[in-house]
């Protein structure tokens, strides 16, 4: 985080209450009404989950027990049988929502479309029909690398309704990263598009697959292409075929298969500290109701909203708070293909006035890009529908709050800054808008059944306003399984950072924070090595393998360096192979391979090349030391482990 960041949020004592117009309309009324629920879910979580179960979803058969947990292992739901299409799609239509607006797409070069929940079923069933021609059965893989267009959602929800595994990757991967991705997941069919519009260009989604299964990839057999942008592509016969002509003349009934509670939802891929990208794993009961209750509670949705997330379907938030938990709730979500850019720097606001959007949940980074770009431009946009804002996926510096709270939420719409993961399956710490006064740049309070806090590593409470790690302290319905083929990772990565104590297992999410005075938290960031660049999560580790494949590359660290825009920027240190010399070009050639391996959201801000890595004596990359240096602070003190102290003098003169 910039340090301009830190210092404000340490000062924020600013506290703003929701009107008492939206607290009396909304679902959770009043910081009471938060308290005794959150009291009841602490003292009995079972009881609590498996009351919200019955009410809100709509069950096959019942559970015979709400938890199994063996450490730290869950089972949610023990025996129940559901499935999340039918939660999402068929239990609206026997309701006057039936012709309801369910999604309502806005396209990149003008196009739109809108999808009742009795169009979208039919589409989902006929493509879930389609699926099953080709073979797909119930456990199977299928990924999906598409751009933000309806089939993306329709993909998923056919997926879930005959009980395949999605695995998404996000559109801006390169070749390589979904090539890792679909041999890991072990990927039977994948699904994409000729092409996507990303800030008016095309994005050659079916050539990357092309690339990425050119090399083989043994499980796929069936490449399904919907046509988006008509350009000219290569189709390989037997392998490869036009949504458009499976989609035609099948049939729309397929019922939905009935799933155990535990059977996988779907794999997404996330970065770590170590090692490649770990599939994390989401099972079906446990995240239907968690994505459905959070969003329900925390976007207080009413049968009138219309909402807006402005991520990208390829992540955790597009999956939870773009598909099935508003799908779930019955409630009408706008999905955007584009992106704000130079050439269409309104386009976020046109599209808020257009649709008449109530509930608009984005990234601080593209809120920093707003402020950046003026305010006339949001200015001249009527954004009097709005009454109910959200931001996600890094931390919000309170000037950012401030202005998004001022000139988008004209001063009368809450702030929702949620925090979570991948791996939480859905939103952890979090105002209830109509119940909890925030504070800007804090998350607020933990979720009702979220018992979380804040620990040093022996799993000790640190004191108030302290820093520590943010932790969770029982499981939650929307916790994630396992990694993908690796219980063992999953184990160590998460639950054994802080030991484990009579039994008791806490979660480690990787994330420093402190807990204020009035329990409030301030997540502080990462802790570990992982990067997060405008809200896109990386793994040093990654970028570091991607630059040593390069023939030029002996050896690469990379680093996080805060960033006024970004939250923070990617620094890599690199020496070379003594048969190649530094250059501006090489250092060109290097962010490109980068991008070639992983993506563009990967592209290195910084190449430093040097003639050595500082080491501890052991032969450790003093990364810390690297990371002062990167965001250049002083690294005179504190350099006594360093095994050559020149190594630093010429670091320093590089810089
Ligand atoms: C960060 C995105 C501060 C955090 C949903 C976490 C946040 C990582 C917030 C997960 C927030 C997400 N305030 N930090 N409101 N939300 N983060 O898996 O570091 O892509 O560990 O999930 O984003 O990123 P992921």
């Amino acid at each position: 985080m910039p340090q301009s960041t830190i210092e404000s949020i340490l000062q924020e004592k600013r506290l703003f209450h929701p009107s008492a117009e939206f607290s009396q309309n909304a679902h959770i009324k009043s910081l009471e009404e938060y308290q005794q629920l959150y009291d009841r879910a602490q003292a009995d979580p079972q009881q609590f989950w498996g009351e919200l179960a019955e009410k809100e979803l709509d069950w096959f058969q019942k559970w015979d027990q709400v938890l199994d947990w063996q450490p730290p292992f869950a089972k949610w739901f023990v025996n129940g049988k559901i499935n999340i299409s039918y939660n999402c799609l068929d239990r609206h239509l026997t309701t006057w929502r039936k012709n309801k607006a369910a999604l309502i797409w806005e396209g990149e070069p003008g196009d739109s479309r809108t999808l009742t929940y009795a169009q979208l079923h039919r589409e989902v069933c006929q493509f879930a029909n389609v699926l099953k021609q080709l073979g797909v059965e119930k456990g199977d893989r299928v990924g999906i690398y598409m751009p933000m267009i309806p089939e993306a959602a329709i993909a998923m929800l056919a997926c879930a309704r005959i009980g395949a595994a999605h695995t998404v990757v996000f559109g801006g991967f390169s070749a390589e990263a979904l090539r890792d991705r679909l041999i890991d997941g072990q990927a039977k069919v994948v699904v994409t598009a000729d092409g996507g519009w990303r800030k008016d260009a095309i994005v050659p989604l079916k050539e990357q697959v092309d690339k990425a299964l050119a090399e083989g990839v043994p499980t796929v057999q069936n490449v399904l292409v919907v046509k988006r942008t008509g350009q000219q592509i290569h189709m390989e016969p037997g392998r490869d075929h036009w949504w458009d002509d499976l989609q035609k003349g099948v049939s729309a009934n397929c019922p939905a298969e009935p799933m155990d509670s535990e059977d996988m939802l779907f794999i997404l891929y996330t970065s770590g500290s170590t090692g490649k990208p770990k599939g994390v794993v989401h099972t079906t009961g446990g995240y239907n109701l968690y994505s459905h209750i959070t969003t329900k509670w925390i976007f207080d949705l009413q049968d009138t909203d219309v909402y807006w997330c402005t991520a990208d379907v390829g992540w955790i938030t597009g999956h939870s708070y773009i598909v099935y938990g508003p799908l779930s709730n019955g409630a009408t979500t706008v999905m955007y293909e584009g992106a704000p850019r130079n050439s269409n720097p309104g386009c976020f606001w046109d599209v808020i006035e257009k649709y008449g959007v109530t509930i608009f949940y984005t990234a601080p980074t593209a809120i920093r890009s707003f402020i950046k770009m003026g305010e006339h431009f949001p200015k001249a946009r009527n954004l009097s529908s709005l009454r109910l804002l959200g931001t996600v996926g890094e931390p919000i510096n309170p000037e950012a709050w401030m202005w998004y709270y001022k000139v988008i939420g004209g001063e009368r719409c809450p702030i929702v800054d949620t925090w979570w993961q991948t791996e939480t399956g859905g939103i952890m710490i979090t105002a209830l808008p109509g119940a909890i006064p925030t504070k800007p740049g804090s998350a607020t309070r933990p979720f009702p059944g979220i018992i979380a806090d804040v620990m040093d590593l022996d799993g000790n409470i640190v004191g108030d306003n302290e820093g520590g790690y943010l932790s969770v302290k029982y499981p939650w319905p929307g916790m994630m399984r396992t990694v993908y083929g690796d219980p063992d990772r999953f184990r160590r990565t998460y639950w054994e950072h802080i030991p484990p104590k009579d039994g008791n297992y806490t979660y480690f999410a990787g994330d420093g924070a402190r807990k204020d005075e009035d329990g409030y938290y301030w997540v502080m960031g990462r802790v570990d090595d992982v990067i997060n660049v405008a809200g896109h999560r990386l793994g040093t580790m990654e970028i570091e393998s991607a630059l040593v494949s390069h023939p030029a590359v002996a050896e690469a660290a990379v680093v996080g360096k805060p960033d006024e825009l970004k939250g923070e920027e990617i620094v890599a240190f690199v020496t070379l192979d003594s048969t190649f010399t530094a250059s501006d070009e090489l250092a060109k050639e290097l962010k490109k391979h980068v991008v070639g391996e992983i993506g563009a959201i990967a592209r290195p801000g910084e190449i430093r090349f040097t003639e050595a890595l500082p080491k501890t004596r052991s032969g450790k990359i003093m990364r810390r030391l690297l990371r002062n240096l990167a965001a250049g602070q002083d690294v005179s003190g504190d350099t006594s482990t360093l095994e050559d102290r020149g190594v630093l003098d010429k670091l320093r003169e590089g810089a």
